[in-house]
Formats: C-alpha cells, structure tokens, sequence
C-alpha cells in the first residue's frame, strides 16, 4: 500500500521542513535543503516528499528528464548498435529516507513509486531507460537486486531498460 497508513505523498513545496532532513547521508540532505525548489521552477527535476502525519518529511524522491551520453548507451537497447543522437532517458536522481523512519520499508516504497512515476510518463512520452546514479556500493547492490545493469564505462551508474521496467512494474 503506498503511501503506507499515516503518511502522505506531496509535491515538495516552499512550506516542508527541509532542514530537519536526515538521512545518514550528507549529500542526500544538502539536495534536499538547498536545490530542488530551484530545480522546480527551473523545470529541470520534479522532488516529491513522503509526509508522515506530524508533516515531517520522512522521504524524498526526485525524478528528471536527461539524455544519456551516445557514448555510454549501452549497445544492447539499441538492438547491438550505437544511436546517433543521445536517447531520452528518466532518471532518479535522488532518493532518500530520514533516519527517524529507516527500516520500515519506506526506502524500497519510495523507489517502487518512482519506477510507478516512470511507466505512467513512458505511456505518454517513451524513454529508453531508467538511470539511477548510485551514491554507494551498497545502493549498487540494492539496484542490482532490483534489475538494473551497470552503463559499461561507469561505476556506479546503472539503467533499467523502458522494456524490462515496464515488466517489473506492470508484471
Ligand atoms: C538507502 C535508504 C533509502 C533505505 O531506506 P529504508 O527506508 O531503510 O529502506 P527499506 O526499509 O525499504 O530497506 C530495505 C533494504 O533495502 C535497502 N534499500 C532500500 N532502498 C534502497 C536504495 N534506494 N538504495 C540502497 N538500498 C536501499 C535498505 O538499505 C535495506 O537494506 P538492509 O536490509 O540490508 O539494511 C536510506 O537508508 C537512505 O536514505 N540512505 C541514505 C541515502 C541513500 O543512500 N539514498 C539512495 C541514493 S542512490
């Protein structure tokens, strides 16, 4: 069940309590705080909150519309070859769940809905993949475990190609 009983999801606005954010990662916490208003009305990244009832923000997401470098696309979501223009892509670019509330499923919640988020945006404009830049190894290992693929090349960015997320999505 999402959003989970006595929480609520919003689009981030000027009123949620940014700066009591923390998530044991500190570059997580500064995003939160500092760029994802400006990102919004800039039109370059969409942050949505997890609001437990008290309005603490328990969690964030955020998602952005990117073009994956020619270079680094891999070969296999062109059927073997390389494309001649950047693909569009759907990136996750931040994801985050404040320590207060860590453990209690959130985290895996937030990142199922941001891959929800994906499949409704590709039925109105297709994308060939969802990248995520991964902060840690651990958060490799947890995308991994959730079907993406390392981009050749790169050591903490991973992809989920559009066919298989709306495989992992829809079933
Ligand atoms: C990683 C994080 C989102 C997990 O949140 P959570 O609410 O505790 O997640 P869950 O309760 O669903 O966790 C279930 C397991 O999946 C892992 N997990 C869930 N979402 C994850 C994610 N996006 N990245 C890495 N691991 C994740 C958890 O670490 C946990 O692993 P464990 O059982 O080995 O400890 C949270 O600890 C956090 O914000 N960490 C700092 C910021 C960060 O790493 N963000 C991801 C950026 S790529």
């Amino acid at each position: 069940m999402f959003p989970p009983p006595g929480f609520t999801l919003a689009l981030l606005g000027a009123t949620h309590r940014r700066k009591q954010f923390s998530s044991g990662d500190a570059r997580v916490d500064e995003w939160l705080k500092h760029k994802p208003l400006a990102a919004m009305r800039k039109n370059t990244s969409t942050t949505r909150v997890l609001l437990h009832r008290d309005q603490t923000i328990a969690g964030y997401y955020t998602l952005a519309n990117t073009a994956l470098d020619v270079s680094l696309v891999p070969p296999e979501l062109f059927g073997g070859q390389r494309p001649t223009k950047a693909p569009p892509t759907l990136t996750l670019a931040w994801l985050g769940v404040d320590q207060q509330f860590t453990g209690k499923g959130l985290g895996t919640k937030l990142f199922a809905r941001a891959l929800a988020d994906g499949v409704r945006i590709y039925e109105l404009v297709r994308f060939v993949a969802v990248i995520v830049d991964a902060l840690t190894d651990a958060n490799v290992s947890f995308y991994r475990s959730q079907g993406f693929e390392p981009v050749p090349g790169t050591t903490h960015k991973l992809y989920l190609s559009a066919t298989t997320l709306l495989k992992v999505v829809l079933g």
